[in-house]
């Protein structure tokens, strides 16, 4: 799935995306197939790990090792953190498709977690997802001064809680069937559902490594941008797309009388202002020069994906 925009882009010379896109891919599947064991209670470790090892694209976790990288970092250093972001990614899902919320039953191309495992557990495998993508930090990260771990931890709860996530899921709700809803209200949405958790993938990789404060600060406006931009293409496909492509239930948002870019803005303008983020995500990055071929193709991919 992954193949097709990417190879578009991997022109004879340029950066191999493809390649690169699969084998960070690769190494990250491994990692968190490793990452948790099933022990007593076995329900609540099978229901974490069947979310969290479904094959998603691994975007978030990919753009912590590319943020660690650019930062002259190992991505070894990384990749605890690169797992965590993407537990916290799969125990906002799992949330996400409760009754309570979206209600959906379909999600990366299975039963949504509640069908298989009842609200009671995919509830806890959620909650035991976010916790434990904090010790996983804490434990499995390489030594590091212990003040640059702590900024590491500062950066992602900051953006998955009160003010990231939380905020964005609760505005999200609120609108929902709302018909006065305007840019402002939808772009604070998608601008903390969805980019927060981008911001934190790409910051905290790069602070891991020891990135300088101006380093980080275009990292941050580069990842806000592509993270709305990724928000407001998974708004577009979801009218456009098919359920097979998706591996979800498309036209959700029109059905639950969502707040989107293509209902307020059309389909076309709302590609246009995709487009415009996308460009300029990628201008934050000039000053890194090849270094930054990963994020820039990412981000290319982000414009072009299929589902
Ligand atoms: C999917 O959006 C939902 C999110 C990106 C965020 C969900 C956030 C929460 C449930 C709150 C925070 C939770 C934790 C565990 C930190 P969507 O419904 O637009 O996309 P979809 O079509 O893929 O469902
Ligand atoms: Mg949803």
């Amino acid at each position: 799935m992954l193949s097709s925009p990417a190879t578009l882009l991997t022109k004879p010379g340029s950066f191999d995306l493809t390649n690169y896109l699969s084998e960070q891919r690769e190494y990250i599947d491994l990692e968190l197939e490793r990452a948790i064991a099933v022990v007593h209670p076995k329900k609540l470790f099978e229901s974490m790990k069947y979310s969290l090892l479904c094959g998603g694209k691994r975007l978030r976790p990919i753009l912590c090792l590319a943020g660690c990288e650019l930062a002259g970092g190992d991505r070894e250093l990384a990749i605890a953190t690169a797992c965590a972001i993407e537990m916290l990614h799969t125990a906002s899902l799992i949330h996400d498709d409760l009754p309570a919320m979206d209600d959906d039953d379909v999600r990366r191309g299975r039963p949504s977690n509640h069908k298989v495992f009842g609200e009671g557990v995919a509830l806890l495998a959620g909650d035991a997802l976010l916790t434990y993508s904090l010790e996983f930090i804490i434990t499995r990260t390489p030594r590091i001064p212990a003040e640059r771990l702590l900024q590491v931890l500062h950066t992602l709860i900051r953006l998955i809680g009160v003010s990231g996530l939380v905020a964005g899921q609760i505005a999200d709700l609120e609108s929902e069937g709302a018909l006065d809803v305007d840019l402002q209200t939808v772009e604070f949405i998608h601008s903390r559902k969805t980019a927060s958790l981008v911001e934190a993938a790409v910051v905290t990789g790069a602070q891991l490594a020891g990135a300088e404060e101006d380093m980080v600060s275009r990292l941050a406006r580069y990842a806000r941008n592509i993270g709305l931009a990724f928000q407001i293409i998974d708004d577009i496909l979801d009218v456009t797309a098919t359920q097979e492509a998706l591996g979800k239930t498309p036209n959700k948002d029109q059905t639950a009388r969502k707040a989107t870019y293509p209902r307020l803005l059309g389909l076309a303008e709302s590609r246009r202002r995709a487009s415009q983020l996308i460009a300029a995500a990628k201008l934050e990055l000039a000053p890194f020069g090849d270094r930054a071929d990963p994020l820039i193709a990412v981000a290319n991919f982000i414009e072009m994906r299929p589902s």
